[in-house]
């Protein structure tokens, strides 16, 4: 099994949205509890970016011991001066820099031209590595870089000692066909020494998950995600997603450090803390991820959980029933949930009780326990 770095950056791509935002002692729960999920790098902030974001990266410096705790900056030897004052309590550290490498980042953003670009990138990563060993480069809108150009700066960084360099779809635009061809470019056009290639994947096409598991596929070894795929616009990459996505293919032959009996739980917090809703349909973390409503996938999943289940939702923390009770429920299914409330019923009285819970369904979106309770005759609350 190969290792695949898991890099979490809800707490600095993510925190970037509207109304999102949260305080220090937020952050050092949230890091805290990523910690405990087994990520291996906390992006923690953009310290140069605000006296707040300075103090959360150097407290959650202190609070955190296991992870390597990353700080953002720009190519400005300012930024990399700041991030580097931050991360001083840290025990392991990184610096994360860069500069955008696309025709129209080069044109609109630094009216510059790809060789000053060059430059510029290397001038950062070498005075990044006068402060920490470790040190990420990002080629901001990678996605829409053209492979060759790409190719010239990844190796420039390499060269000057970055050992991770990040492969950013900044505006999610990438088909998962062409971030796979991007990767296995790079993978067989430079000469990476010791350093991995890092996906940074955004959602503006629904594709984030797809692009980042094609550039594993394709030889990055880290991922850069967030919880819930929180972030910017439409989101960054979940990390619940692509943590899943590779625990349920073992013929990736890929493996990550993740207690995914954690994810629930952690979803819950970020989404609570962020105040950021999630989408009931989202995959593993929704409310109806597990849920199985209609009678043939009810009576499946009864007889055997993978009929119409690939993930045994304990592993990722969720313990409640996720058969739901409605309209389109089957005998089966109601008859497994009264056995769980402890009813013993014969068929006859299984069939009136179904004939209630039909009238009932077809005017109440789901039916609770307490329903079911009434229906079948006993006190609520005694069961
Ligand atoms: O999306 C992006 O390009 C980024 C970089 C700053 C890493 O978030
Ligand atoms: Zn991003």
């Amino acid at each position: 099994m190969e290792k695949l770095f898991i890099f979490d950056t809800t707490l600095r791509d993510g925190e970037q949205v509207p109304g999102c935002q949260l305080n220090t002692i937020e952050k050092i729960e949230i890091a805290k509890a990523l910690e405990e999920l087994g990520v291996d790098v906390i992006e923690a902030g953009f310290p140069v970016s605000s006296p707040g974001d300075f103090n959360s990266v150097v407290e959650i410096s202190k609070a955190v011991t296991w992870p390597t705790i990353c700080a953002l900056t720009r190519a400005v030897e300012k930024d990399i001066e700041i991030a580097a004052e931050a991360l001083k309590h840290a025990k392991k550290k990184r610096i994360h820099t860069g500069i955008g490498t696309s025709d129209f980042h080069i044109k609109y953003k630094f009216n510059s031209t790809q060789d000053e670009i060059i430059k510029r990138a290397v001038d950062a990563t070498t005075y990044a590595k006068k402060f920490v060993e470790d040190v990420e480069f990002y080629a901001e809108d990678a996605g829409r870089t053209d492979n060759e150009y790409l190719a010239k700066v990844v190796q420039a960084v390499v060269n000057a000692g970055a050992t991770v360099v990040n492969i950013p779809d900044t505006t999610g635009y990438c088909l998962p066909t062409e971030y796979a061809e991007k990767i296995k470019y790079l993978i067989d056009h430079v000469d990476m020494k010791n350093a991995i290639l890092s996906t940074h994947c955004h959602q503006d096409l629904g594709m984030a998950t797809a692009n980042s598991l094609m550039g594993v596929i394709n030889g990055a070894r880290q991922v850069e995600v967030t919880i819930n795929g929180i972030g910017e616009r439409a989101g960054n990459t979940s990390l619940e997603e692509v943590v899943m996505a590779i625990k349920s293919h073992k013929e990736l032959n890929i493996e990550t450090n993740i207690n995914t009996q954690k994810i629930y739980p952690l979803s819950k917090m970020v989404s609570n803390l962020m105040n950021m809703p999630i989408q009931p349909n989202k995959a593993i973390v929704g409310r109806n991820a597990f849920a199985h409503s209609s009678g043939i996938h009810q009576d499946g999943v009864l007889k055997n959980l993978s009929t119409y289940e690939i993930i045994d939702p304990k592993e990722v923390g969720i313990n409640d029933n996720s058969i739901v009770l409605t309209a389109r429920s089957g005998r089966h299914a109601l008859k497994s949930r009264l056995d769980l409330l402890g009813i013993k019923v014969n068929a006859d009285k299984l069939s009136e009780i179904y004939e209630k819970f039909l009238v009932l369904a077809d005017n109440k979106k789901d039916i609770n326990n307490d329903d079911l309770l009434i229906l079948a005759g006993k006190e609520v609350g005694k069961s």
